[in-house]
């Protein structure tokens, strides 16, 4: 009798045992209570710590071009709205589903017409909480009127790769005034202001406006990143800087980033910067390139030394 108790009792804590590792185990979520979960949270991540307002716009509001703009615009009606007819045509449940996938899995559905490089806001540098996502994704649902606070569910593999991301990054063992020398020096190996703008010694914006702005870039991009872009530019093409090969129908060639387009003609930027404005009448073909237009032999023009003490440099252009 008592050797049953026995058995039973020690299969008892054999199982409690498991079932606590077993909870141990599983991804702890931290909630962060600092921020109040509604549309009015949202709405200053928005424009602030989300670094949303870097690639989008809501209608008029904001200057950011390289993303949708989330409003009313020729992107199409309002993004709740859209939302609703993306959700329909992806199958998902209802458009408050869609809103939180475009940010937990930004590269599950890609709007057409833009490349797939929206970071992952709840990862480095930018590291939203999950409470501070719901209340952008709030704030987004609120953008045509409807305030009513829900409950916003988010993804298990969100959650724990917040979790997961909290680990500090390694430190970064560059010169970062040796690095701003070689970013602005135009006759050096590196010459990134050819392309580029950053700031300089002084605190300035300077350089050139054919590439994208980096003056804020280690805000929303991870030091891994901006190596990795460097080194291997084609691995991810900036939305708007996808460049096109066009055939005239004379048989000229004409390489550049194509600016605007409407149903009669497009404005496109050749590389010198030159804009010129091609009739679709004239065109024989199109070509989008797969290939960045930024400098791809770095790795053989920089040392080690030198591309540590780049990033050393562009880690410090966070926030203008
Ligand atoms: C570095 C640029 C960048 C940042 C920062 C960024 N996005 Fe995006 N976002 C994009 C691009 C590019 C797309 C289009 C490609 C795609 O669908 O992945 C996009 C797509 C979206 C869409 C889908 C729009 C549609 O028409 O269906 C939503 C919604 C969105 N982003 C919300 C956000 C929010 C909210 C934040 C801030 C927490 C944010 N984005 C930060 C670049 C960015
Ligand atoms: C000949 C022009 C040119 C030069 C020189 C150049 N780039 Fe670029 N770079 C671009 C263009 C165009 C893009 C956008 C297209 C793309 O993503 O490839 C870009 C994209 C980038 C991006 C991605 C930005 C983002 O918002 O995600 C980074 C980071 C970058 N460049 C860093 C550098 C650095 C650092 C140097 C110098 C070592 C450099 N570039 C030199 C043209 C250039």
């Amino acid at each position: 009798m008592l050797k049953n108790i026995l058995i039973a009792l020690s299969i008892l804590s054999i199982l409690s045992y498991s079932i606590y590792k077993w909870i141990a185990s599983l991804p702890k979520v931290e909630f962060d209570e600092s921020v109040e979960v509604n549309w009015r949270s949202g709405e200053k991540l928005f424009w602030g710590k989300g670094r949303c307002s870097v690639c989008h716009r809501i209608g008029e509001r904001g200057y950011a071009l390289r993303g949708p703009n989330l409003g009313q615009s020729k992107d199409g009606p309002i993004l709740s709205l859209r939302a609703r007819e993306r959700a329909w045509q992806l199958g998902l449940a209802s458009s408050t589903e869609y809103l939180v996938q475009t940010i937990a899995e930004p590269g599950a559905f890609v709007v057409p017409g833009y490349n797939n490089e929206m970071p992952e806001v709840f990862k480095a540098p930018i590291f939203l909480t999950p409470a501070e996502i719901k209340a952008v994704v709030l704030y987004l649902k609120s953008l045509a009127g409807d305030t009513t606070f829900v409950e916003i569910r988010l993804p298990q593999k969100l959650l724990a790769s917040y979790q997961a991301e909290k680990k500090p990054h390694d430190e970064i063992s560059g010169d970062s005034t040796a690095g701003r020398l070689l970013f602005f020096d135009l006759v050096g190996p590196a010459a990134c202001a050819a392309c580029h703008t950053g700031l300089n010694s002084a605190g300035k914006v300077e350089g050139s406006t054919i590439g994208p702005d980096l003056t804020a870039i280690a805000g929303f991009r991870t030091p891994e990143y901006i190596l990795r872009k460097i080194i291997n530019p084609d691995f991810n093409i900036v939305s708007g800087y996808t460049e096109v090969v066009i055939r005239t129908k004379g048989g000229r060639f004409l390489v550049g980033v194509i600016k605007e387009e409407n149903k009669d003609n497009l404005q496109l930027i050749e590389r010198n910067e030159n804009l010129i404005l091609v009739s679709k009448k004239d065109i024989h073909s199109r070509m989008p390139q797969k290939l960045s237009s930024m400098p791809s032999n770095y790795s053989d023009l920089l040392t080690q030394k030198q591309l540590d003490d780049l990033l050393a440099y562009l880690v410090t252009l966070k926030e203008n």
